[in-house]
């Protein structure tokens, strides 16, 4: 009898202790795809290996060490270019089937450039993808997890419309080699996030700190990029690999803090300004109007430059809509959405341009939880939001975890995972959302951007002053991998 095949109160009824009350008791459907993700530049370190060109990653932290909290960078990092084989036996005895990974730009074209092709690197994928399916783990791959060349970077990055073209020629290589083995493709991970922490607030690289124009520059040459590669798929690869290509968005679910219209109002500018940024060009067409009304019309009054949002040709529109197999969508928090009296116009972001949004969730506390907020409704809201919006036949979770700085004894992330899950498949039964897979942010604790090591949000704990960088599963790790083998969400 497969643990699979027996309902959850069985499970339950095997377990040491029963389940918490407000716990799903149901099971996840059979063909659900349970996994764990990272990135290259999280995890991989060999920052300069076998012929991998710098990144503007490796520039930017050895540029200015105090750029992350801990003055440390991914040099290093968990070293998974060397300790990738450790990795896939972690992966296989979790019992996950797929495992969420990127592909690091600069070790298949360390310049960006077709010129700088290096074979090296394009093995090192091969290999480990193959080593993965014959582990009985699927791989998914993320082309672009912000680790731009960094003589691309030079050149202007992501406002440089060429991006997306050398990203193109990027993909083709990419999709040449691993698509016979990777069967589920994202683009680009975190556009938002890519834009607004690189070229607005500038705590990411490449470190620009602009008002007003660059993050909406940079959103239009990552939509074009995204475009561009899943074009270059369906019209080169799908037909024979059979995969499935798409953009992973991350949002948080925003609810009005009072059900007041102006609050209400605020709610839907909050979720505009961010989901729909990016998913209605994709699923849509066209940025959000409200977008187009508010930044043209600031602009206008404030005197600032011009279309600050660029607008598309019809060309363009056309190229960028309908380009997706599927919603990658990453989730963490939720926000309280309050409308303002006045909005703070010449803020360095966006955030001028809708209402305020404060934290939501009683149980947050800085000291465990960094800087998100639980609030495991959350799930079932975005989920049921981007599933009634955007009718995107399928979605997979490609993130969502929690920072705790608990090393073992994790019980904070087994709560944090549960309510989520929980909610995720209330979504699924009960609101008939196709949720395809999950892919829990993260495997290890990791390289956590500017925040260096100082944030933990692996399920499996990686001993960063140990020789070997010792892995060690956590409590949340155990729990999940007992979800993972029973699809039941039990102790
Ligand atoms: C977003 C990013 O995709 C990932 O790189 C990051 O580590 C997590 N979320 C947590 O912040």
């Amino acid at each position: 009898l497969s643990l699979i095949s027996v309902t959850c109160l069985i499970v339950e009824a095997f377990g040491a202790s029963l389940p918490k009350a407000e716990i799903n008791n149901r099971k996840f459907p059979e063909s659900f795809k349970w996994g764990a993700a990272t990135a290259a530049y999280q995890i991989e370190g060999g920052w300069n290996e076998d012929g991998k060109g710098e990144s503007m990653w490796d520039h930017f932290t050895h540029t200015n060490p105090s750029v992350t909290d801990d003055k440390l960078n991914g040099d290093v990092a968990c070293d998974s270019y060397h300790r990738w084989r450790e990795d896939i036996q972690l992966l296989k005895q979790l019992g996950v089937s797929v495992y969420r990974f990127s592909v690091a730009w600069t070790r298949i074209l360390p310049t960006g450039y077709l010129d700088s092709y290096n074979q090296a690197g394009v093995d090192f994928y091969v290999t480990f993808v193959k080593e993965l399916l014959a582990n009985g783990i699927t791989p998914t791959a993320t082309l672009y997890h912000w680790d731009l060349p960094q003589v691309l970077n030079e050149q202007g990055g992501w406002l440089n419309d060429s991006t997306a073209d050398r990203f193109g020629e990027y993909a083709r290589i990419v999709f040449k080699n691993l698509g016979p083995y990777v069967k589920l493709w994202s683009t680009v991970n975190e556009p938002k996030s890519t834009c607004m922490l690189g070229y607005g607030d500038g705590a990411n690289a490449p470190g620009i700190k602009q008002i007003g124009t660059a993050v909406y520059q940079c959103a239009r040459v990552q939509l074009l990029a995204h475009a561009t590669a899943y074009h270059i798929y369906h019209n080169e690869f799908a037909a024979e690999q059979e995969g499935k290509i798409s953009l992973v968005i991350d949002s948080t679910y925003n609810e009005p803090a009072t059900d007041s219209e102006a609050d209400v109002e605020a709610t839907d500018w909050e979720t505009q300004f961010n989901l729909g940024w990016y998913a209605h060009p994709v699923y849509v067409g066209n940025w959000p109007q409200i977008m187009i009304d508010r930044i043209g019309n600031r602009s206008a009054l404030e005197g600032l430059p011009k279309s600050r949002l660029p607008a598309w040709s019809a060309e363009e529109l056309e190229f960028v809509k309908g380009t997706h197999d599927y919603f990658g969508l990453n989730m963490y928090t939720a926000l309280r959405v309050s409308a303002i009296d006045e909005p703070e116009i010449g803020d360095s972001s966006y955030y001028s341009d809708k209402g305020t949004a404060t934290s939501f969730g009683a149980d947050w506390t800085p000291s465990i939880a960094s800087w998100l907020v639980v609030y495991p409704f959350a799930m079932r809201g975005l989920l049921n939001y981007v599933w009634n919006n955007y009718n995107p036949g399928e979605i997979w979770v490609t993130e969502n975890g929690v920072a705790t700085n608990a090393t073992i004894n994790d019980q904070f992330r087994v709560d944090y995972l549960q309510g989520y899950l929980s909610n995720m498949l209330d979504a699924i039964l009960d609101d008939g959302v196709n949720v395809a897979g999950y892919t829990t942010w993260s495997l290890l604790d990791n390289f956590e951007w500017a925040r260096g090591y100082t944030q933990k949000f692996g399920i499996i704990s990686v001993d960063f002053t140990s020789e070997n960088l010792t892995r060690t599963f956590k409590d949340s790790a155990k729990w999940y991998q007992r979800t993972v083998n029973t699809y039941c969400l039990v102790e």
